[in-house]
C-alpha cells in the first residue's frame, strides 16, 4: 500500500509519469536480446535469476545455454547428481548457488510436485531464494503485477527520486509499486534492468551496492572454489589438499568443515569427496 503522505511528498504521480516514459523510451532503443528473456518457463527464469546473482550477463549466457539443454526441466534437474551440477557451475564462482539451487529443484519436485510458481510464494522454505528472486520469476514468467527491487533497481529509484543512499527498502518497495505500470510489469522490471546495467551504472552515479562483493583473492570462497575443483577429479586426504593447494592444514580444516555442514562435501576413512 502507497502512504498517501510518502506519495504526494515525494513521487507525484506527474514525476512517475515522466520516470516511466524515460525508462521505456531506453528500452526502446538500447533493449538486449537475452536468452531468458525468450522464455515464460518459469523453472528456466528461476534459473537465469540464480545465475545472475552476483554475475555479469554476460557470463552467464554460456552456462545458461548449457544448461537448459543438459537439463530442460526442473525434474531433470532434481534428479541431476551434484557432481555433474557443480561441474557445470564450475567457473561462474559462487557454488553455493549451484547448490541451493539443486536443493530448490528437488525440493520443489518433492514438496510442490514440480511447480516453480506454486513453491515460490512460499520461498522461505527454498533455500537461496530470497524475496527478490521470488518476485522476480513470477514477474519474468507470469507477467503479474508484482514489483522486485535489486542492485539495479535501487540505485535507478535514488538517483531519479533523490534518495538517500540510507533509504530503507521498505520505502523502496513503496516507490516501486507507485511506479510499476499496471499490466506491463515482465517490460518494466526488463527495462529497468536495462536502463540500470547500460546507462545508470554504478560506476556513473557513484552509488555502490549494499552488500558489496567481498575480496575473492586469499578468500576462503577462493578456497573453496579451489578445493571442489580437485575434490572434482578424485577424492583427497586434508595432507593432499595442503601440498596442491600450499594452503595450511589449520586454515583447510575450517573450510573443509563448514563445506561437510553444508553437504557439499563428505569426509569417507580420511578422505574428502563430493557428496553424491
Ligand atoms: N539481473 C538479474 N536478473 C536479470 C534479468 N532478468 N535480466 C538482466 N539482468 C538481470
Amino acid at each position: 500500500m502507497v502512504s498517501p503522505e510518502l506519495e504526494k511528498r515525494d513521487f507525484s504521480s506527474k514525476k512517475i509519469q515522466q520516470f516511466q516514459k524515460k525508462v521505456f523510451s531506453f528500452y526502446q532503443k538500447n533493449k538486449r536480446e537475452l536468452p531468458w528473456r525468450k522464455t515464460k518457463d518459469p523453472y528456466k527464469v528461476l534459473l537465469s535469476e540464480f545465475m545472475l546473482q552476483q554475475t555479469q550477463v554476460n557470463r552467464v549466457v554460456s552456462y545458461y545455454n548449457r544448461w537448459i539443454v543438459t537439463w530442460p526441466t526442473i525434474h531433470a534437474l532434481a534428479a541431476a547428481p551434484l557432481p555433474k551440477i557443480l561441474q557445470m557451475w564450475m567457473g561462474l564462482g559462487y557454488n553455493t548457488r549451484a547448490l541451493h539451487l539443486h536443493w530448490a529443484a528437488k525440493k520443489i519436485v518433492t514438496t510442490f510436485d514440480g511447480d516453480v510458481l506454486k513453491a515460490l510464494k512460499q520461498y522461505k522454505e527454498l533455500p537461496g531464494i530470497g524475496k527478490y528472486t521470488s518476485q522476480a520469476v513470477q514477474i519474468f514468467a507470469t507477467n503479474a503485477d508484482l514489483v522486485t527491487v535489486d542492485t539495479n533497481i535501487r540505485r535507478i529509484f535514488i538517483r531519479e527520486f533523490n534518495l538517500p543512499e540510507s533509504v530503507s527498502d521498505k520505502k523502496l518497495w513503496i516507490l516501486a509499486k507507485a511506479c510499476l505500470p499496471k499490466g506491463k510489469s515482465r517490460d518494466w522490471h526488463n527495462a529497468l534492468m536495462d536502463y540500470g546495467a547500460l546507462y545508470l551504472t554504478s560506476h556513473k552515479t557513484g552509488i555502490k551496492p549494499k552488500v558489496q562483493q567481498s575480496r575473492f583473492e586469499g578468500s576462503n570462497r577462493q578456497i573453496r572454489a579451489k578445493i571442489l575443483r580437485y575434490l572434482l577429479k578424485e577424492t583427497m586426504s586434508i595432507s593432499e589438499l595442503e601440498r596442491n593447494l600450499g594452503i595450511k592444514q589449520t586454515r583447510l580444516k575450517g573450510v573443509l568443515d563448514k563445506m561437510r555442514a553444508e553437504k557439499i562435501i563428505v569426509k569417507r576413512n580420511n578422505f574428502y569427496q563430493i557428496s553424491e
